[in-house]
């Protein structure tokens, strides 16, 4: 498989079905819409989506099902970046190559924007879940939205804004990023799986590699944030030094944090493999992510 053209692919098809479920700019309030597709149609690798998507084929359900789910999952990261960006959380002012929401529209459309893109993706389930009736379409809104919130992403960010400045200790960064990435990581792939019709053993499986993926992913994020340059991220660097976060590499170094993206990495190849030839895009992502420059 060429990995790289076929994520393009994915990248440049998803793009064209979230655009399904995002009303146009021309609707009233204009600035609302103006908003949020300021931000969605940023860019962005389009990690969990794909993650629900693939997922989904891996367990030979029907695509059309997911889609809904895969732009809903997409809105819900766009909202928590939004409202991440904004001074009283990190204070960043670039996002995805482009300036941050609030720079665009001043914060109060910006914390509105997150409101409406967070609303919106509950509004695309449900309304999936009417058109398709069956359970596993039930049970992948609750996952998502379970995970997004006080369960799982919120709290993750509640935790990383709270522990600004202290010294923490390696259980709560663990927690932080649990939480505030691996959750909805993790909940793109049980989502997807159960989207498919996988069985509830193999769901709770794939929110496993979710979960390992979802740690390295944010291990990454924090070296990325020393190593890379603001260009290649399209988000400041440095930003958490800035403000005095903990993060994986100020805690335990550089060399042991590449060390553990590429052991849970490896970990999370070991767990699809036993799914054989059917999860090799999937496998092929997870070594993307260890090595990805953004
Ligand atoms: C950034 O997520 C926030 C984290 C959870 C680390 P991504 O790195 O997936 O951001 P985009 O969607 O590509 O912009
Ligand atoms: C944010 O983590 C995770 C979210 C839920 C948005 P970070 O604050 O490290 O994400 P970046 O580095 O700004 O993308
Ligand atoms: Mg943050
Ligand atoms: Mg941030
Ligand atoms: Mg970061």
């Amino acid at each position: 498989m060429d990995f790289k053209s076929e994520f393009k692919r994915k990248i440049e098809d998803f793009e064209k079905i979230i655009d399904r479920y995002i009303p146009s700019e021309e609707e009233y309030p204009n600035i609302i819409f103006k908003a949020m597709r300021y931000s969605v149609f940023a860019g962005g690798k389009r990690i969990r989506p794909i993650l629900l998507m693939s997922a989904c084929e891996l367990f030979g359900g029907d695509l059309k099902k997911a889609e809904p789910f895969a732009s809903a999952i997409e809105m819900i990261h766009t909202y928590s970046l939004i409202h991440d960006d904004l001074p009283a959380m990190d204070n960043d002012d670039y996002r995805r190559g482009r300036l941050t929401s609030h720079k665009v529209f001043g914060e109060d459309i910006a914390i509105l924007t997150g409101d409406a893109l967070l609303h919106h993706s509950m509004e695309t389930m449900a309304n999936a879940c009417l058109e398709f009736r069956g359970v596993e379409s039930i049970k992948a809104m609750q996952i998502i939205s379970n995970s997004s919130g006080v369960y799982g992403m919120l709290s993750g960010q509640v935790v990383d804004i709270v522990s600004e400045g202290k010294e923490i200790d390696g259980k709560t960064l663990e927690y932080i990023h649990r939480n505030k990435t691996s959750a909805l990581i993790s909940a793109s792939l049980k989502a997807g799986a159960s989207i498919g019709g996988a069985s509830d053993k193999d769901i709770e499986i794939m929110g496993e590699i979710g979960e390992k993926i979802g740690i390295a992913f944010q291990i990454q994020d924090d070296i990325l944030d020393v190593t890379s340059t603001t260009e290649i991220l399209g988000k400041p660097v440095g930003s958490d030094e800035k403000n005095n976060k903990v993060t994986y590499v100020s805690m335990y170094g550089l060399e042991k944090s590449k060390r553990d993206v590429e052991r849970l990495s490896n970990e999370a190849i070991s767990m699809l493999e036993v799914f054989g030839e059917k999860s090799e895009f999937l496998l092929e992502l997870t070594k993307y992510l260890i090595k990805r420059s953004n």
